[in-house]
């Protein structure tokens, strides 16, 4: 049975009681969804998992993606994450492009809420961690949501936000080869999103959003930092260990990378991302 350890009100769960890497029947999984759909960001400790299993695991959440961006394991269903040469398995020199791309991680996002389609939800899985620092923070969007006043929460019901990767990314000085640059878009996504399940509302915000339809640049920019503001009212840090694994709705929740010391330690993680379809899928 599926163990439930809530680390805030309704926000952040630890999940045990079950080995993650055998088949799962269904009523953990509807548990595991359930769970998702309530705490936002769930942690497993000690379930160590390779490629396969992740993949296997991924998807009782739903599709994961193949990412077509820079990302050195684009054309995979995994995003790297890691300081080391998917080739060699060497540090990668501070000043490499690779680890400019990864500083972009490090401000407040939503996993691929620039695609046509965004994400429900992350899995990243811990294969070696620094023995200190390189947290992942999470900040809620659905308490966001629910620190506005009514008149505030009727005013941005209808807004839809646009999203682009390319130009939050230049905001860490990364700008993409045109041959990559053209695999993105300008995604539009409605700010306001209600959970199916629970019909609790969230904001999709985060650096990829750079702006509202029909607004100018300045009002935009004054609303998303707001909304992000209040966000980041509401932190949870994860300090990683090796063999942990962290899932995140990507519908409610913010997230970033926090700093290590990439010269002188290993970190390799690896992301599943999962797209939205639409409602979670059908269980067999
Ligand atoms: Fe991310």
């Amino acid at each position: 049975m599926l163990r439930v350890t809530p680390l805030a009100k309704d926000f952040c769960a630890e999940i045990g009681g079950v080995d993650f890497n055998a088949p799962l029947n269904r009523s953990v999984v509807i548990d595991l969804r359930d769970a998702l759909d309530t705490y936002s960001v769930l942690v497993i400790r000690d379930q160590p998992m390779d490629d396969d299993q992740q993949v296997v695991f991924s998807k009782y959440f739903g599709r994961p993606e193949v990412g077509k961006g820079a990302n050195p394991a684009a054309g995979s269903p995994f995003s790297r994450q890691s300081n080391l040469d998917i080739k060699t398995g060497e540090i990668i020199q501070a000043n490499d492009r690779r680890m400019l791309y990864q500083k972009g991680n490090m401000l407040w996002h939503m996993d691929s809420s620039f695609k046509v389609h965004s994400s429900l939800c992350s899995i990243l899985t811990a294969r070696e961690v620094p023995p200190e620092g390189g947290n992942t923070e999470f900040a809620s969007t659905r308490f966001a949501y629910e620190s506005l006043s009514k008149l505030q929460r009727t005013a941005i019901a209808e807004l839809e936000v646009e999203h682009d990767i390319r130009r939050s990314r230049e905001l860490t000085g990364y700008i993409y080869e045109p041959e990559t640059a053209k695999n993105f878009i300008v995604a539009r996504h409605k700010l306001v999103r209600t959970n199916p399940s629970t019909g609790r509302k969230s904001l999709l915000i985060g650096v990829h959003a750079c702006g509202i339809v029909g607004w100018s640049n300045e009002k935009s920019r004054e609303l998303l930092n707001d909304l992000l503001a209040r966000a980041e009212q509401s932190v949870f840090s994860h300090q990683w260990r090796n063999n942990d694994i962290v899932i995140w709705d990507n519908q409610a929740v913010v997230h970033r990378a926090t700093p290590y010391d990439a010269s002188r330690y290993r970190r390799l993680m690896q992301r599943t991302t999962i797209s939205l379809d639409g409602i979670w899928p059908s269980l067999s």
